[in-house]
């Protein structure tokens, strides 16, 4: 007999598809312009703060990073107004997800998700042997009595992602205070605000919710650079959670989690509150521009508080991916979540020019339906 060399969770192991890179469309179609609009990336270029700071430690390169970042540790702690104890820096906010499944999730446990939602949560806790509870939308906001009737005492992790992601829709003060009032003090909850900053304008967008961990210690609250500032390519986010899990998910993974351009970017875009409040503008005049030509369609789409939006055509989202893609622009096609979804996608905010290139192609498709 011969032994089995990979971890059984692999057998069934799927790991996250990332949408089609530009250059494969480009050599497929053979286009000349394409728009890259489902990933949720930043279209203003990186911070021009983060690109010096990058450029000042090119010189340094021959030296390995701190695995503790001092000064970053210390401008994030002012930044946040946390004690720097509560905070724990890593590689994106996806290499912190992974991160956090590895610090607590045993095989046999339990997750709670909304359905539909990142699916990062679901992927990572399904290498570490553990399954996913998802728990539908109700309408367009969280089920949270749902999701705190899905408890149960293999629970580890409750994850709620707000803004969501695809749906770009938010848990409200009420819901959150909801959730955490109701969950045992046993079972993590994360907090994912990947698009915090892009939210943060609106009224009705629970601010502060770094402090919740500084009351229930349990809580992790995700941050990232990605969107903001521009940083997907560099790959840094942050946590805001108490010091005990702090220093645990630290200690996880590699020791060099950050390199150093990422140490160097993530410092400067901290200072860069010209150009992140130009792409909080920027960001909301597009969903503003988005929204008003789905109106014109009558496509109704979910309330966006993010960099994306997540609209029904009710059409086959299949097709209406593949048809805007020969024709130069690449979105997420709803059935990627499920059938549910099938008619819905999602694509994220870019300049007036992107969003204008978008219409035209769409209307062009539509003509063609
Ligand atoms: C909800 C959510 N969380 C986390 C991430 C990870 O972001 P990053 O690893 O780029 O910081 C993403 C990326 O798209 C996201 O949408």
């Amino acid at each position: 007999m011969t032994k089995s060399l990979f971890r059984s969770e692999l057998a069934a192991f799927k790991p996250y598809v990332q949408g089609k890179p530009i250059e494969a469309v480009r050599r497929e179609y053979g286009l000349d312009r394409i728009e890259k609009l489902a990933s949720n990336e930043n279209q203003f270029g990186p911070s021009p703060l983060a690109v010096k700071a990058i450029e000042d430690e090119l010189g340094e390169l021959i030296f390995y990073p701190e695995s503790y970042p001092f000064d970053l540790m210390n401008e994030l702690a002012e930044y946040l107004d946390v004690p720097k104890e509560n905070i724990c820096v890593g590689s994106g906010g996806e290499g912190l997800l992974w991160q956090i499944a590895m610090t607590f999730i045993n095989p046999g446990d339990e997750i709670i998700v909304s359905d539909p939602t990142f699916d990062v949560y679901r992927i990572s806790t399904s290498l570490m042997g553990a399954s996913t509870v998802q728990v539908p939308l109700d309408g367009q906001r969280f089920d949270i009595g749902a999701m705190l009737a899905a408890v149960n005492e293999r629970t580890k992790i409750v994850y709620l992602c707000s803004p969501n992601n695809p749906t770009g829709h938010i848990a409200s003060s009420e819901e959150i205070d909801k959730l955490v009032s109701g969950l045992p003090d046993d079972v993590v909850l994360i907090l994912d605000e990947a698009y915090y900053e892009l939210a943060a304008i609106a009224d009705d967008y629970p601010k502060h919710n770094e402090r919740i961990p500084l009351t229930r210690p349990n809580t992790i609250v995700l941050r990232s650079h990605s969107k903001t500032y521009g940083l997907a390519g560099v790959r840094f986010g942050y946590i805001i959670t108490s010091p005990d899990i702090a220093s645990r998910v630290h200690m996880v993974g590699p020791t060099f989690k950050l390199n150093r351009l990422a140490i160097a970017a993530a410092r400067g875009a901290l200072r860069d509150t010209e150009y992140r409040d130009m792409y909080v503008r920027e960001n909301a005049a597009a969903r503003d521009a988005l929204l008003a030509y789905y109106k014109t369609k009558g496509w109704t789409s979910f309330p966006s508080y993010s960099n994306f939006v997540w609209t029904d055509t009710g059409l086959d989202s299949q097709r209406f991916f593949e048809e805007l893609q020969r024709r130069g622009v690449i979105i997420r096609p709803g059935f990627l979540w499920g059938e549910k979804w099938k008619t819905y996608f999602r694509i994220s905010t870019g300049t007036p020019e992107q969003m204008q290139y978008f219409i035209d192609k769409t209307e062009n498709v539509l003509k063609n339906w």
